[in-house]
């Protein structure tokens, strides 16, 4: 089996596909207008929003996705995760699924997801070949969840999680970004999630990625000061297998408690992963704007892909801009995290 290194030696097995940039709800990391006109008291279009979706032409097909998945196996990828937009969005996701799991290589494939479908399609996820999922939630009272998801409905998202813990869609990690003075209450309900479920919840500091983000750069919440508040958290031993999360557990608990410290412990030096839009863009860093086209040289020179992808690989940047004066090309829908 090849192994592709990037420059900074970096062993990169890891992909991430964003099938669609659409998605059935409207967060306020996502559309910031929302957020923008309930601070200037317009109720209206904060709770409406304008949704900045998008018309497909450029949208690889099923077909090319695992054609450009293939390749990337070939030079050693082995672990997928589909993510959007909402991924439940597509008619074809199933198809997309069951594509990417017969491809020789991928030893692990999972998907993030809102949920908001997740009741109806665990089971078709499950038979098409998925393993496991994320799932993005970031409030457990309903009308907050209402408020951050611009009309979505919590009960929903819950029925999902049990649905796909009963189909064995497992393990579910529930990634939670907690914004100071929207969800930063939250952090003991989310924490008892795991008393009585086997689920992973993992809070993750919100990035400058999307005008919402860059706006509430000073809104982020530190994991150090949960960690530091909470001296029942015990740091699990395995944690080497599980980066960029760090896991924590508490005695007598069903699940665990995950970090993802984006800004408070940059991990570039052990980022082993690389982005493919639905556009057909490789994207080798989130927090960077830097991104290649492929969609011409696959539908026109396939031989050639493989080579190119090395060579995109090979220049994936050293690290992420977030302590510069970054401003992001792509919003977070775009990207799919
Ligand atoms: N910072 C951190 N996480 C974010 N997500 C969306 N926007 C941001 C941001 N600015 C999360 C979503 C989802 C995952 C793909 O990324 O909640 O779980």
């Amino acid at each position: 089996m090849i192994i592709v290194r990037d420059r900074y030696g970096r062993k990169i097995e890891y992909l991430r596909v964003s099938v669609t940039q659409n998605c059935n709800l409207k967060c306020i990391y996502c559309v910031p207008d929302r957020a923008t006109a309930k601070l200037a008291g317009q109720e209206e279009v904060a709770a409406a929003g304008s949704v900045p979706y998008h018309s497909c032409a450029a949208t690889l097909k099923p077909e090319e996705f695992e054609a450009i998945i293939r390749g990337m196996a070939e030079l050693g990828i082995k672990k997928v995760r589909i993510t959007g937009g909402e991924p439940l969005t597509r008619p074809d996701i199933c198809e997309i699924v069951s594509r990417t799991a017969a491809i020789p290589g991928i030893a692990d494939l999972s998907m993030t997801t809102n949920g908001v479908c997740l009741d109806k399609m665990a089971d078709d996820l499950k038979r098409a070949g998925l393993r496991r999922l994320n799932i993005s939630l970031d409030s457990l009272k309903k009308d907050r969840f209402e408020y951050i998801t611009g009309g979505g409905r919590l009960n929903n998202v819950l029925d999902g999680i049990d649905r796909a813990l009963e189909v064995g869609l497992e393990p579910i990690k529930i990634n939670t970004v907690l914004i100071k003075g929207v969800n930063d209450g939250e952090v003991d309900d989310f924490i008892n999630l795991t008393k009585d479920r086997p689920v992973e919840v993992r809070f993750i500091e919100l990035m400058p990625i999307g005008k919402f983000g860059e706006d509430n750069r000073d809104n982020a919440v530190l994991n150090s000061h949960i960690i530091a508040s909470h001296p029942e958290l015990v740091l699990c031993e395995d944690n080497k297998s599980s980066l960029p999360a760090q896991y924590y557990s508490i005695k007598g608990y069903k699940g665990k408690i995950g970090f993802i410290s984006s800004l408070s412990h940059k991990f570039c030096s052990s980022c082993n992963r690389i982005r493919l839009t639905c556009d057909g863009k490789i994207k080798p860093c989130l927090g960077n704007n830097g991104e290649v086209d492929i969609v011409e040289i696959l539908r026109t020179q396939p031989q050639k892909l493989a080579k190119h992808i090395r060579d995109i690989i090979f220049n994936k940047p050293e690290g992420h801009n977030f302590d510069k004066k970054y401003t992001s090309t792509r919003n977070m829908n775009a990207i799919g995290g």
